[in-house]
């Protein structure tokens, strides 16, 4: 097969500055291909003092520039509209545009739901959540002028929920609507929209486990930061056959997650004492359906005009 490329092309990968780190193998795998990048991350996070070291994305784009390819640096904090409108400025300044944003950069911090102090639950919707939403509305009209784009949403695996991680399966569960609510509005304007769940040995794994040297070594020996890099880049590619689709990589694997609902019951007028008994067709799993994304509205005329709201 042709080699699949991005020659012209310019990628946004947000939190790249890490080595190791997710973000950063997404950037050297795109740049590789062609794309001028722009490596963006805040540096430092300060609520997780276990970091080893700081992320550098002029380390980054240096490392790019050195093997031959087109990268700049960019030290915005894109939890802030802001930082993300400046981000995107940065892009348009150094390559004319923005074709692709891989949102990848995020913080976790581990605690129960009760114990987490305030602060650190915004920090992580702030950062892991909005940070996406202010930089793909960033993008977006530069993405919709050109009447193409691609965005590429770095969830986690944290379906089924995760014990100590509230805030930040939040986030990732929202990435996941993110995605399919960028997919339909982006149809019409060519701009594409998915979510990526990677597991890869970063920075982030050893700044959240205190001792386990066995598994880190697991993980490090396993799991490398480079495995879910093809898929993001599939996914940014112009090719890229679906948008508002959820996919997982990890040490090689990819697979689809998808959100399904089964046929349940219908009774009208059913009581309480109804559901109590119909209940194992409620829960049955055996004649699921996957949830596809919902076709464009034909006609929106019945929906009342957004200039008719107040601004509150
Ligand atoms: N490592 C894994 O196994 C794993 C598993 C599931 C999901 N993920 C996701 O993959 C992505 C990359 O994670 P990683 O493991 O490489 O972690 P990482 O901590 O090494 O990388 C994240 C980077 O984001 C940067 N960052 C944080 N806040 C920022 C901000 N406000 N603005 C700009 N940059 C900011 C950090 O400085 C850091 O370098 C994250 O979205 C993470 O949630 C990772």
């Amino acid at each position: 097969m042709e080699e699949l490329r991005f020659d012209g092309r310019t990628a946004v990968v947000t939190g790249a500055g890490g080595n190791p780190g997710l973000g950063r193998a997404y950037a050297l795998l795109l740049a590789q291909r062609g794309a001028n990048v722009v490596v963006n991350d805040i540096g430092t996070v300060p609520e997780v003092p276990a970091y080893e070291g700081i992320a550098s994305p002029e380390a980054v784009a240096e490392e790019i520039r050195a093997a031959g390819g087109k990268a700049v640096a960019d030290g915005n904090d894109i939890s802030t509209e802001a930082g993300a409108q400046a981000l995107i400025a940065t892009a348009l300044d150094a390559f004319g545009g923005v074709d692709i944003l891989v949102n990848n950069a995020a913080l976790c911090i581990m605690a129960h739901f009760d114990v987490m102090t305030s602060r650190h639950l915004q920090r992580i919707i702030d950062t892991n959540l909005m940070g996406p939403v202010w930089t793909s509305r960033a993008a977006w009209p530069h993405m919709k002028a050109k009447g193409y784009g691609r965005i590429v949403n770095v969830g986690a695996a944290v379906f089924g929920g995760n014990m100590l991680m509230s805030a930040y399966g939040v986030s990732k569960g929202g990435l996941f609507m993110l995605s399919q609510a960028l997919a339909v509005e982006g149809e019409p304007h060519g701009i594409l929209a998915n979510t990526v769940n990677p597991i890869g040995y970063s920075r982030m794994v050893p700044a959240l486990q205190q001792d386990g040297a066995a598994m880190l070594k697991m993980l490090r020996d396993n799991f490398p930061a480079e495995a879910s890099a093809p898929l993001v880049a599939y996914l940014a590619h112009e090719g890229c056959p679906v948008s508002g689709d959820c996919f997982d990589a990890a040490s090689g694997k990819v697979s689809r997650t998808v959100v399904a609902r089964n046929q349940g019951f219908t009774e009208p007028g059913h009581t309480v004492e109804t559901i109590a008994e119909r209940w194992p067709e409620v829960m049955a799993t055996d004649d699921l359906t996957v949830i596809e994304k919902i076709p464009l509205a034909a006609d929106q005329n019945e929906v009342r005009p957004y200039s008719e709201y107040a601004e509150g």
